[in-house]
């Protein structure tokens, strides 16, 4: 039996290599990137090291190529001119829904995002976006110190802050720890009261088997017979459940003060007057924790990692914070939202992390129509019907033919350098944007502004309290999960402030 397999495996292999070299290839395509084994083509270098594998297809096929990966026929469309391609394209043509849809119906549930018409969508996306004003985000700031601040208290993993000596140092996984922070801050502002109060009893195990459904091999195979996939089937029913009951309490309780979401889609109608029902806000719902959770908390890991490697920054981070928050009498102030936003450094911390460690590496539409590359790209190939195109806004963040030393982490560039100040402004908004960790176009984030503010409070809320170091560098990323999150060993290295 292994022989028989050996032996077809041996053949599959040579035909696949045959036909790739000695059939004349269609030259109204893309070229496909060489691969040994038909069917899995090239998921092994892709899933190692997207970025380096597409800076090296780069080299050899140019901007626009095909990989096959699992049977699937992607074409990845690379630089700004991809990227406006892909994500500046049409929807009728660049389909979100029927990219994603066979991933997040199952964990977000029916009827909401891309479960529906891309159009439904677009008006849901503004009703989340009314949740994001100003005016709420400005209480965040406060409730976000206070999580961090009573975490720093209470958490198993700051416990020796209480007992080391000022010179001694304790250790946290800083991935661990920022996961857990990101969803106590996400929970006490944009995910209201209830979810806050249920995080330590029945939220989290929920949260964690649904969570345990939004994995590359979700995507890859979305209906497997095995236990993850129905334990995210129940928790999804028990989450939606969890939300809507929230929901039913708030519409017949008087009381609408709250500054979260909930509070915010119940007032909300479709463009036919047609108010929101009770499972599309729950399902609403998860879908916003989904999107903020990993790719906010892999952020922030990335940022403090980086913040404890280079001490001088970590002290121009605290010297920041002195000079903005400590008052008189020697103690730190709240931030307002509008200090924050003006921090130069901590500000210019988060960017160049999201520069250097995009979470989403990889962006992707279905295409429903066949479509002719524009010539700013190439304008000889066709991307046909039924291929999947592919936007990496993350490698434009690393070419080095745009950015001085671009593996190199440095948050100045974004205060005092040339090319920021003279270039990259014009660069900065736009679907050809080459910084573009929160993508672009139609699909673009919208919890941007939410994001800078979780972060930049975390983070401050940190540095004020302990003292950071890591010593031997900044661990590799790790492309197995859906976000890219720093590999383990993660630990960084804290003691307790003795004075400001
Ligand atoms: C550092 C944090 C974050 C990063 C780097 C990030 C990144 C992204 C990217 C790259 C996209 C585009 C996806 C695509 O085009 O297919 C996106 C879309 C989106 N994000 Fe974020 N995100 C972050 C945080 C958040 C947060 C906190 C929320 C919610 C409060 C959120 C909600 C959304 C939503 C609703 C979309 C729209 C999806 C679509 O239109 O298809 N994100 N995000």
């Amino acid at each position: 039996m292994a022989i028989l397999l050996a032996l077809v495996l041996i053949i599959a292999i040579s035909l696949n290599v045959l036909q790739h070299f000695l059939l004349p290839a269609n030259r109204s395509l893309p070229p496909v990137v060489f691969h040994w084994m038909p069917v899995i083509g090239s998921v092994i270098s892709y899933g190692r090291d997207p970025v380096n594998f597409f800076l090296q297809c780069r080299e050899k096929y140019g901007d626009i190529f095909t990989i096959i990966l699992l049977g699937r026929r992607m074409t990845v469309a690379l630089g700004p001119a991809g990227n406006r391609f892909i994500l500046g394209g049409k929807s009728t043509i660049f389909n979100a829904e029927d990219a994603y849809k066979h991933l997040t119906t199952p964990v977000f549930g029916k009827d909401v995002v891309y479960d529906v018409p891309n159009h439904v969508f677009m008006e849901q996306k503004k009703f989340l976006k009314f949740g994001l004003t100003g005016e709420n985000l400005r209480v965040y700031v406060g409730m976000i110190e206070d999580e961090v601040h009573q975490y720093l208290q209470t958490d198993q993993a700051f416990l020796s802050l209480k007992t080391l000596s000022s010179d001694e140092y304790g250790s946290f996984d800083v991935l661990k720890v920022l996961e857990e922070i990101t969803i106590l801050t996400a929970a006490r502002t944009l995910q209201g009261r209830e979810v806050r109060d249920n995080l330590d009893k029945t939220f989290s195990t929920i949260y964690k088997d649904l969570d345990g459904g939004f994995t590359p091999l979700n995507f890859l195979f979305p209906n497997l017979p095995l236990e993850s996939y129905r334990r995210r089937d129940r928790a999804q029913k028990k989450m939606s459940q969890f939300f809507i009951n929230i929901i039913q309490k708030r519409r017949t309780s008087s009381s609408h003060g709250e500054n979260d979401m909930i509070s915010s889609l119940l007032g909300q109608k479709y463009r036919d007057g047609r108010a929101l029902r009770n499972h599309e806000i729950a399902n609403m719902m998860i879908g916003l924790l989904m999107a903020g959770q990993h790719t906010s908390a892999s952020t922030g890991a990335w940022a403090l990692l980086h913040v404890a490697y280079n001490r001088n920054v970590a002290d121009s981070l605290y010297e920041e914070q002195l000079e903005f928050f400590c008052t008189k009498g020697g103690v730190f102030r709240s931030m307002t939202y509008e200090e924050l936003k003006k921090l130069p450094l901590l500000n210019a911390v988060i960017t160049e992390t999201l520069r250097l460690h995009p979470p989403i590496h990889s962006i992707m539409r279905y295409i429903r129509e066949d479509v002719l590359v524009p010539s700013s790209l190439n304008d000889i190939f066709t991307v046909p019907r039924g291929h999947y195109a592919l936007a990496s806004p993350a490698v434009s963040q690393m070419d080095p033919h745009i950015w001085k030393s671009p593996q190199t982490w440095d948050p100045y560039r974004w205060i005092d350098s040339d090319f920021v100040s003279s270039s990259f402004s014009g660069l900065k908004k736009g679907t050809e944007s080459v910084f573009q960790p929160f993508g672009s176009g139609q699909h673009r984030c919208i919890g941007e502004q939410f994001a800078y503010v979780q972060l930049g409070t975390i983070i401050a809320t940190i540095i004020r309290e302990v003292e950071l170091r890591r010593d031997n560098g900044v661990p590799r990323p790790n492309y197995q999960t859906m976000i890219t999150c720093p590999r383990e060993p993660r630990s960084i290295f804290y003691r307790r402030r003795t004075h400001q």
